[in-house]
């Protein structure tokens, strides 16, 4: 068997032992089948984004992507049925002497059946037009049977202001309407596996969180963001939306590619109970990472406070302050003032430096150069 043709990848036995496993043939990664007592071999590197195929599982006589679950046939590299045309390259095997050989040149080629592009993915560009504000609430009520919301009502206002005095576009989306699935942790496997758009919307299409993409990402210049507080954090519902939204920071992170350019966000945070700088804190933090500005003073808040347990007259108080309505009024203009000065400006043309940025390497081998010189 020739070594320059041939890699000797293992014990017959002890391979015989997984039913699927990701080897190395030299320095190709391959999907090691073993299945009605044959070996076979596929390339280890899935077609969508590279994920190991190797890692998965089997179904049947297909090898099933652990990331997104792509299908490639364990002999033939094929897609699963409808998708033959998606295949991955088929390496031979040979069993010798109880060692098992996987030929490094691959027998077929790799082909990629032709994907639509997700509406989403395209480049994000601003449309020429009004500035126009987002609102997303995010605090959740029974459907059938609304109830006053003290966080979507100082929404509303601002964004009914921002409409009528300020001749923006608007659009509310209260997230509790949205039917979509939690964050499965595709970036746990690994940070490749979290894609854009989410691959939970590129497999799902019922999955609603695309009208927040589409939002975030495609229409607004200013995204306001509404919460109750709820055990001094914001809303779960706020916390499930942010998660899915997890993949616009995390394009930042793998790809160095900014979604959001010249976006301005502000925040509207109520409650019963205190922790407002706590809910602001994450809020900001968040929304700083997936690249928007804030204004001067970027939330508006109010709470009764540790020692108030009378929630009834708390909606009461809202609902009547003027000074609360007019301060979600002017948070409102504040960001689209900060809209418009990004718009026109050049603040947000500059690359990005990568260096202290989450998930950057640091220059560690001049590091240790320098500690040796030092010491
Ligand atoms: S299904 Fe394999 S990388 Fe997405």
């Amino acid at each position: 068997m020739d070594p320059e043709a041939w890699a000797d990848v293992g014990s017959a036995e002890e391979l015989a032992r997984r039913p699927l496993q990701q080897i190395l043939a030299g320095r190709t990664r391959i999907a090691l089948a073993f299945k009605d007592g044959q070996f076979s071999a596929i390339s280890g590197v899935c077609n969508h984004v590279g994920g190991p195929l190797g890692e998965g599982t089997l179904d049947g006589d297909y090898v099933v992507c652990p990331w997104h679950y792509w299908k490639f046939h364990c002999r033939t590299g094929e897609g699963e049925p409808g998708y033959e045309e998606d295949r991955v390259p088929v390496h031979e095997v040979r069993v010798e002497d109880g060692r098992v050989f996987v030929r490094r040149a691959a027998a077929t080629k790799r082909g990629r059946k032709p994907h639509e592009p997700h509406p989403l993915a395209r480049p994000p560009r601003r449309a020429d037009g009004p500035i126009r504000v987002l609102g997303l609430s995010t605090t959740t009520m029974t459907a059938d049977h609304p109830r006053y919301s003290t966080s979507e009502d100082l929404l509303e206002h601002a964004l009914r202001h921002a409409g009528a005095e300020l001749g923006c576009d608007t659009r509310l989306i209260p997230i509790r309407t949205l039917r979509f699935r939690e964050c499965e942790g595709f970036y746990s496997k690994s940070s490749r596996a979290c894609t854009w758009p989410c691959s939970i919307t590129q497999m799902d299409s019922s999955d609603q969180i695309e009208q927040v993409y589409e939002g975030v990402v495609h229409w607004a210049d200013v995204i306001v963001v509404a919460t109750p507080i709820r055990w001094g954090g914001a809303s779960s519902l706020y916390y499930k939306m942010v998660e899915r939204m997890n993949c616009i920071q995390n394009q930042e992170t793998v790809a160095n590619r900014h979604l959001l350019r010249d976006k301005v966000a502000g925040f509207i945070i109520t409650g019963g109970q205190d922790n407002v700088q706590a809910v602001a804190g994450q809020m900001l933090g968040f929304f700083a990472e997936i690249g928007c500005q804030f204004p001067q003073f970027p939330y508006v808040a109010h709470t009764r406070g540790w020692s108030a347990e009378d929630m009834e007259n708390n909606q009461r108080y809202v609902q009547d302050s003027l000074v609360l309505h007019e301060g979600a009024a002017e948070l409102v203009r504040r960001c689209v003032d900060m809209a418009g000065v990004m718009i026109r400006s050049t603040l947000g043309e500059h690359a990005l430096v990568r260096g202290g940025r989450k998930g950057h390497e640091l220059d560690t081998r001049a590091q240790l150069v320098s500690v040796a010189t030092d010491s």
